[in-house]
């Protein structure tokens, strides 16, 4: 097997599988952010990607694709259901956001948490040469940097939580809490979205734990009496600005906006709701805001149009289910109530999109809507930011999204409080010009600086720096 110097080990491989005309499949690179940033570290390196097909079932051999070494983790259909539906997205997920939907706590997820993670760990250090670094990604690999640890010491290991990190209040419902916390003090740099995620780790692990946490990092017990250093710390990731701007000047991606206006019956303001159809994202108290402004009257269908593209996800947890369930009845409600023949209130897609089309309704929308109730980042408030390139448009972002620290210039908003946030989208429809130019100037200089490779960069320094700490103290 390749040895590779440096290692992706992430829940999903890069890659999605795609089925030609004559039933024949293939892969394509996925879309997403975290591919694109790691891509140049990944062919300069010759890197490996450590990850899970999308597939139950499916035995794939290791193989090379488009300049990495991709190792695939087999998933049982029992696996899929108890450590990806389960464990992951039905009981850290909901914890870890706050508890916006009641986390399930059943050993036999946890069972197979354990079970699956070793799996993933094992893989790495297969595939791992001596030395190497290994960058584990996100919360349905915790435990991934601790068991990884004891089976290959030499290596340096990087850890990124992609999600919030809650209070310690609600952490500790977590039977395993000590597990988990332990689990992830095996890397040597865990990183978080938010200094305030960052924090709540701290706390937790010397609440929890007894560990002493200093700035320079939290003190980690060996067996032999000494310590070991973790440092723990944001790194707020963020998107492929240029590839968003170069879209958005493409002659055929503008046409392909004014086309989505047109077919909207061109209304004076279009605004724009895109997200993973997921209970975080607030999709409810959004429109409700909405239905409320067209029922008082400060709106008309006439006048505004909702698109709301909400993508398919975890389609078997039941969470999701209900979800989806509510958010289509409400749809109905609204557009029943108070669609003509000639307009709609809300145009509900609950589709995925290839980029080009993001951008162009992106560019078709005068008013963004981020109302998440809890979000690790939101990467799709950045995404329209950086399509903005005349400076116009308003993004309406919550505060209980990660971008909020960064998006100061957006019109900040409490999803929970319904009044605020109807003034908030009449104060974005009715914004004038000069002002939507002076934010949206300085938000999209924060994303044009910041971006997904700047992100790769400085964790990987971090990782550099405790590269040097092992050497020396090797
Ligand atoms: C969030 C998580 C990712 C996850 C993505 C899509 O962004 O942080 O780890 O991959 O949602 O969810 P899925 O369950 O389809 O992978």
């Amino acid at each position: 097997m390749t040895q590779a110097e440096f290692v992706v080990v992430a829940n999903r491989l890069p890659v999605d599988r795609v089925v030609g005309a004559e039933g024949d499949d293939g892969w394509r690179r996925s879309p997403g952010g975290l591919v694109t940033a790691l891509e140049p570290v990944m062919r300069s390196s010759e890197g490996a990607w450590v990850g899970w097909a999308g597939k139950p079932d499916l035995e794939l051999e290791p193989f090379e694709f488009d300049g990495t070494f991709l190792v695939p983790v087999r998933l049982s259909a029992q696996d899929v259901e108890q450590y990806y539906e389960g464990m992951s997205n039905d009981t850290f997920w909901p914890l870890y956001h706050d508890v916006i939907a009641a986390p399930r706590y059943r050993r036999v997820w946890w069972d197979a948490y354990v079970r699956v993670n070793r799996r993933f760990a094992e893989a790495a250090a297969d595939v791992a040469a001596e030395g190497a670094t290994v960058w584990v990604q996100d919360y349905q690999l915790q435990l991934v940097p601790k068991m990884l640890r004891e089976l290959r010491p030499d290596l340096v290991i990087g850890y990124f939580h992609h999600i919030p990190f809650p209070a310690h209040g609600l952490y500790s419902q977590l039977p395993w809490r000590r597990q988990v916390l332990e689990g992830l003090l095996g890397a040597d740099v865990i990183g978080f979205q938010r200094v305030a995620d960052a924090g709540n780790f701290a706390r937790t692990v010397r609440r929890q734990l007894r560990y002493q946490t200093k700035a320079s990092g939290i003190s980690v017990p060996l067996a032999d009496g000494s310590y070991r250093n973790a440092v723990a710390k944001a790194f707020p990731i963020s998107i492929d600005t240029e590839s968003y701007v170069e879209l958005a000047r493409r002659p055929e991606v503008q046409q392909r906006a004014r086309e989505i206006r047109e077919g909207l019956g061109n209304p004076k303001r279009i605004l724009l709701g895109v997200d993973r159809l997921d209970y975080t994202k607030g999709i409810r108290h959004r429109l409700k805001a909405f239905g409320e402004l067209l029922q008082d009257g400060r709106l008309t269908v006439e006048d505004v149009t909702l698109v709301q593209v909400a993508s398919p996800s975890r389609e078997r947890v039941e969470s999701y289910m209900q979800l989806r369930d509510e958010i289509e009845l409400t749809v109905g409600r609204i557009n029943g109530d108070f669609d003509t023949t000639d307009h709609t209130a809300i145009r509900y897609l609950h589709q995925a999109y290839p980029k080009e089309e993001m951008v162009a309704l992106f560019l078709a929308a005068d008013v963004m809507l981020v109302t998440a109730l809890r979000d690790g980042m939101n990467l799709v408030a950045k995404e329209y930011v950086a399509t903005r390139t005349d400076n116009r448009g308003v993004l309406v972002l919550s505060e209980f999204a990660g971008a909020a620290d960064e998006l100061p210039s957006a019109l900040l908003i409490n999803p929970h409080d319904i009044d605020g946030m109807k003034d908030q989208i009449i104060r974005a429809i009715e914004m004038p010009p000069a002002e939507q130019g002076r934010r949206m100037r300085s938000l999209r200089k924060k994303v044009i600086e910041s971006d997904v490779v700047q992100w790769s960069r400085s964790f990987l320094a971090a990782l550099e720096a405790a590269k040097h700490r092992h050497a020396t103290a090797g």
